[in-house]
C-alpha cells in the first residue's frame, strides 16, 4: 500500500487534494492491514484465509438447510450475494432456455433416440417457473455463496477448509477453492456488497428464502417472528414467533438485576416494531424511557394523577361477569373471603349498582356505575346489627374499604378517567401507596384486559414485578381464566417475577406456568434451584448453567425445546432501556440541546472537560476513570482548570492547547479533525477550500521545541497553508521568520477567524 503522505518528490508542485480525498486515504491508511500475502491458494492477513465456493447445489432444498454448515463451531466466514433480476430479463433467460431444451429434445427425437427422463423433467420444471414468474409468485436472483476459512497455520487452514467441504458435500453442496484468484475471492466475503469473483447460480425466490442460515432445527420453523438472543454454545440468532407456539403468554423467571425486564424490554420493542399492542403495568417506572421513544402514554396511578380506574366500571362486560371480577378484587383487599363475608358483598354490590339503576337488563349497562364509596354506604348500616354473623364480617368489609374511601387509596374512589388509544401504554404505579399497590396491580390488569379483548390484532398485556398475581392463592381461578381465554383475543400475557419459589408453589402460579408456552429462566437463587430443577426437569449441564449464569444469559423454553441464549441490544436498543444509574445520566446528558459558542455539554467519552461545567457526581466519574485535572491558559490568556485523560504522548498542555484548537475550529467548520500521530496535530477547511494543518507546541523547552518543528515542518509543507501554535512566547520573537507563521495562544482566535471571513 502507499504510504499516506507519500507521492511527489519533493520539488514537484503541491497538488491541491479536497478535503474528501483526504478523508478517504486517511480512512485507508488507519484501516488496511500492513501487508497482504497473496498465494496460490491462499491469502495471508495475519491470519490464513481461504475462500471455498459453491458450484454446485441440490435441486430441492427445504428451509434452513444451511443450517448445518453455520452451525458448525469453527473459525469461518460465510458470505452470500443476491442480486434480483427484472422480471424481462428472467423471461427472455427462462424462453432462451427453453428453446434450447426443446432443440435438445426435438434432435434426439428426429434421430431417434430415446430423450432422457432428466432432460424432460428440467423441461418441464422450467415452463412451470416461467408460469409462476408471470404470475408474480416467483422471482429470480443470482446467488453467490463463499465461505472464508482461517487458521493460523497452513496446516490447520487445511483441515478447518477440509470440514467444511466435507460438510457442505453432505447437504449436496459441491465445493471449489478458487486457485489463483484468492484475493478477489477473499475480497468478494467482505461486508461490502463487492462479489469479484462472481460465482453465481440462479434460484428462485423461495429456494432463496429456504437459504436462510440461522433457523434453529430443534425448533419449529416460523416464517416471522422476531430475534429472541444468540444460542449461547454457537451464537447463531435465536428467532421465534410466540404467536405461532399453543399460546402467545411468556413467563421470565430470576433472580434480581438478572435482565428480566431488559430482555423484556427488547423483546417488546421488536414486537412493537411488528406492530403488536403495548401495555405495561410498570410497579416501578422503569419503562418510561421505552414508552416515550415510541411516542407512547405513560399513565401514572397514584393519590396525585388524574388517571383512575373506578373497580365498578363494568367495561363492556355483563354484570354478572363484573361481580366475579369484583369479588376477585375484594379477595384481594380482604385475603379470602369468608362465606358471610361473600354474603354480604354479593348482596350489597348488587345493591349499589340498583341504586345507580343498573340491572340485569343489558340496557342499562352503559349508565354510571357505582363507586366504592356507594358501597360502604350499603355495608355500613350492617355493621350495626345485632347479629354477629352480620355485624363481623360487615365491620371486617368497613375497615378494610375505610382506606379506599377516606384514606390514601381514596383516590379509586371516582369514576374512571382513562385514554387507552395509543398503540403503547404503561400504567406507572411506583407512587402508589403500599397499601393498595396489588389491588391496583389486579384493578389494572382486570381493566386492561377487558378493554384488549375487544380487537382482536396482537397485542401484548406484561407485568413486571408479577409476585402479587402470581402468589395470590385466591385468584387462581380468576388467572386461571385469564391465561387460558387470552390466546382467543390474540393476547399475550408476559410476566416477570423474582419470587420464583411463588410462582411454583401458588395455585395461581402454577396456573400460569401451564398455559405459558414461552418461559426465560435466568439466573437463580440457589434456594431455588432444587425445585426449578425438578419442575422443569432441568439437566445437570442446564442446571449448571442457571447456576452460573451471568447477566443477560438465560434458559429459553419454548414447548418442548430448550436452548442456553444470551440476549444483547443494539447500542441504540440499550440506551433506551438500560436502568443503570451511571449509564442514565451519561445518557442524559448527551440529549440536551446544543448551546452556542464552545460545545460544553457533558460527555464522558471527551477527554477533555472544564472543571467549571462540572458537578460533583461528574467529577467523581471522571476521576474514577482516572481524569487528572490541569491548569491552563486558555486562548483568551485567563487560566482555567481543566479534567483530562491524555493517552497521548505529548505533554497535558500540548494535549489540552490541541484539544481547545479543535473546539474553537468547531465552532465554524466540521471539517476539523484531530491527530494523534505523524499528521499534523489539527487540520481543518477554511471556507475557501485550503486545506490548513496547525501544529502545536507546548512547553517541552526552547531547543526541543524547534527540533520538532523543524521535524514536522515537512509534513506540514504538503498543505495549502500551515501555522505553529506555541505556548512559549520566546520562540515566536526569535525564530518567527524561519518557520512561517507561529503564533502563541492569544493570537490564535483572531487568526482562525480569519480562516473563516
Ligand atoms: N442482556 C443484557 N445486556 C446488557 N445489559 C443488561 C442485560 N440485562 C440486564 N442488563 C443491565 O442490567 C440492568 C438490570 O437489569 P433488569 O432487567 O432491570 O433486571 P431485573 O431482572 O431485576 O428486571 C439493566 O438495566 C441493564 O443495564
Ligand atoms: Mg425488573
Amino acid at each position: 500500500m502507499m504510504g499516506l503522505l507519500g507521492g511527489g518528490g519533493k520539488d514537484e508542485k503541491k497538488k491541491t487534494e479536497s478535503y474528501e480525498e483526504y478523508k478517504d486515504r486517511l480512512i485507508e491508511y488507519l484501516t488496511s492491514p500492513s501487508t497482504i500475502n497473496v498465494h496460490e491458494k491462499d491469502v495471508q492477513i495475519a491470519k490464513y484465509h481461504q475462500v471455498i465456493t459453491a458450484i454446485k447445489y441440490p435441486r430441492m432444498v427445504d428451509p434452513g438447510w444451511l443450517t448445518r454448515l453455520v452451525e458448525m463451531n469453527m473459525d469461518f466466514d460465510l458470505s452470500m450475494h443476491i442480486y434480483p433480476y427484472t422480471v424481462d430479463t428472467t423471461i427472455k433467460m427462462l424462453e432462451n432456455e427453453i428453446k434450447k431444451q426443446k432443440t435438445d429434445i426435438y434432435a434426439l427425437e428426429t434421430e431417434g433416440k430415446i430423450v432422457p427422463q432428466s432432460l424432460i423433467q428440467q423441461h418441464q420444471d422450467t415452463m412451470a417457473l416461467i408460469n409462476l414468474i408471470q404470475q408474480g409468485t416467483e422471482k429470480m436472483f443470482d446467488l453467490s455463496l463463499y465461505i472464508d476459512s482461517k487458521a493460523y497455520t497452513k496446516e490447520e487452514l487445511e483441515q478447518t477448509t477440509k470440514k467444511i467441504s466435507d460438510t457442505m458435500n453432505s447437504i449436496m453442496v459441491t465445493p471449489k477453492i478458487p486457485a489463483y484468484q484468492m484475493y478477489k475471492a477473499l475480497r468478494s466475503t467482505l461486508p461490502i456488497g463487492v462479489d469479484d469473483l462472481s460465482v453465481t447460480r440462479n434460484i428462485t425466490s423461495s429456494a432463496l428464502a429456504a437459504c436462510f442460515p440461522f433457523a434453529i432445527s430443534s425448533l419449529e420453523q416460523h416464517a416471522t417472528g422476531i430475534l429472541i438472543g444468540f444460542n449461547a454454545m454457537n451464537s447463531i440468532p435465536v428467532i421465534i414467533d410466540p404467536w405461532q407456539l399453543s399460546n402467545p403468554n411468556i413467563l421470565v423467571l430470576g433472580t434480581s438485576g438478572g435482565g428480566k425486564s431488559y430482555s423484556m424490554k427488547l423483546l417488546l420493542m421488536r414486537e412493537f416494531m411488528e406492530g403488536v399492542s403495548i401495555n405495561v403495568i410498570d410497579p416501578q417506572a422503569e419503562y418510561t424511557d421505552l414508552i416515550k421513544t415510541f411516542n407512547g402514554d405513560v399513565i401514572r396511578i397514584s393519590p396525585d394523577s388524574e388517571s383512575v380506574i373506578n373497580p365498578f366500571d363494568l367495561t363492556d362486560q355483563s354484570l354478572d361477569e363484573k361481580k366475579l371480577s369484583l369479588l376477585a378484587f375484594f379477595r384481594c383487599l380482604l385475603g379470602e373471603l369468608t362465606e358471610p363475608q361473600r354474603a354480604i358483598l354479593d348482596e350489597t354490590i348488587d345493591r349499589a349498582y340498583e341504586e345507580k339503576g343498573i340491572t340485569k337488563d343489558p340496557k342499562t349497562w352503559s349508565r354510571e356505575p357505582p363507586v366504592l364509596e356507594d358501597l360502604y354506604n350499603e355495608v355500613l348500616p350492617l355493621t350495626k346489627s345485632q347479629k354477629e354473623i352480620i355485624y363481623k364480617p360487615a365491620m371486617a368489609i368497613v375497615n378494610r374499604m375505610k382506606s379506599y374511601v377516606f384514606g390514601p387509596m381514596r383516590f379509586l374512589n371516582q369514576q374512571t378517567k382513562i385514554d387507552l388509544k395509543n398503540r403503547m401504554i404503561s400504567f406507572d404505579i411506583r407512587d402508589c401507596p403500599d397499601v393498595g399497590k396489588s389491588t391496583v396491580m389486579f384493578l389494572l390488569l382486570e381493566y386492561v384486559y377487558t378493554q384488549m379483548k375487544k380487537s382482536r390484532e396482537r397485542k401484548i398485556l406484561v407485568i413486571d414485578e408479577a409476585w402479587t398475581v402470581l402468589s395470590a392463592g385466591e385468584q387462581a381461578d380468576y388467572i386461571l381464566r385469564l391465561v387460558k381465554t387470552c390466546r382467543k383475543f390474540n393476547l399475550a400475557l408476559v410476566m416477570m417475577t423474582q419470587d420464583v419459589e411463588d410462582v411454583l408453589i401458588s395455585r395461581a402460579g402454577r396456573a400460569v406456568l401451564t398455559n405459558t408456552s414461552t418461559k426465560f429462566l435466568l439466573k437463580q437463587d440457589t434456594s431455588v434451584l432444587d425445585q426449578i430443577t425438578e419442575r422443569f426437569n432441568i439437566n445437570p449441564a442446564e442446571r449448571q448453567f442457571l447456576q452460573t449464569a451471568t447477566m443477560g444469559r438465560a434458559l429459553l423454553m419454548a414447548e418442548t425445546t430448550r436452548i442456553p441464549i444470551y440476549i444483547m441490544a443494539s447500542p441504540e436498543e440499550h440506551r433506551i432501556i438500560t436502568t443503570k444509574p451511571d449509564e442514565m445520566l451519561q445518557y442524559q446528558k448527551l440529549e440536551k440541546p446544543e448551546s452556542t459558542g464552545l460545545v460544553r455539554e457533558f460527555d464522558i467519552n471527551r477527554p477533555l472537560h472544564f472543571k467549571n461545567d462540572l458537578d460533583d457526581d461528574q467529577i467523581k466519574m471522571l476521576t474514577e476513570r482516572g481524569f487528572e485535572e490541569i491548569r491552563v491558559k486558555t486562548f483568551t490568556g485567563d487560566a482555567e482548570l481543566f479534567l483530562v485523560k491524555n493517552d497521548t504522548d505529548e505533554t497535558d498542555e500540548h494535549f489540552v492547547l490541541q484539544y481547545l484548537m479543535y473546539l474553537l475550529l468547531q465552532q465554524y467548520t466540521d471539517s476539523a479533525l484531530i491527530h494523534h500521530t505523524r499528521l499534523p496535530d489539527i487540520t481543518f477547511n477554511a471556507r475557501d477550500g485550503r486545506m490548513i494543518a496547525v501544529e502545536v507546541e507546548a512547553d517541552v523547552g526552547v531547543k526541543r521545541s524547534i527540533e520538532n518543528m523543524e521535524a514536522k515542518r515537512k509534513i506540514l509543507e504538503k498543505y495549502d497553508e500551515y501555522i505553529y501554535l506555541v505556548s512559549n512566547p520566546v520562540l515566536k520573537r526569535d525564530y518567527g521568520d524561519k518557520y512561517g507563521q507561529i503564533l502563541t495562544r492569544e493570537e490564535i482566535m483572531q487568526k482562525i477567524q480569519s480562516y473563516f471571513k
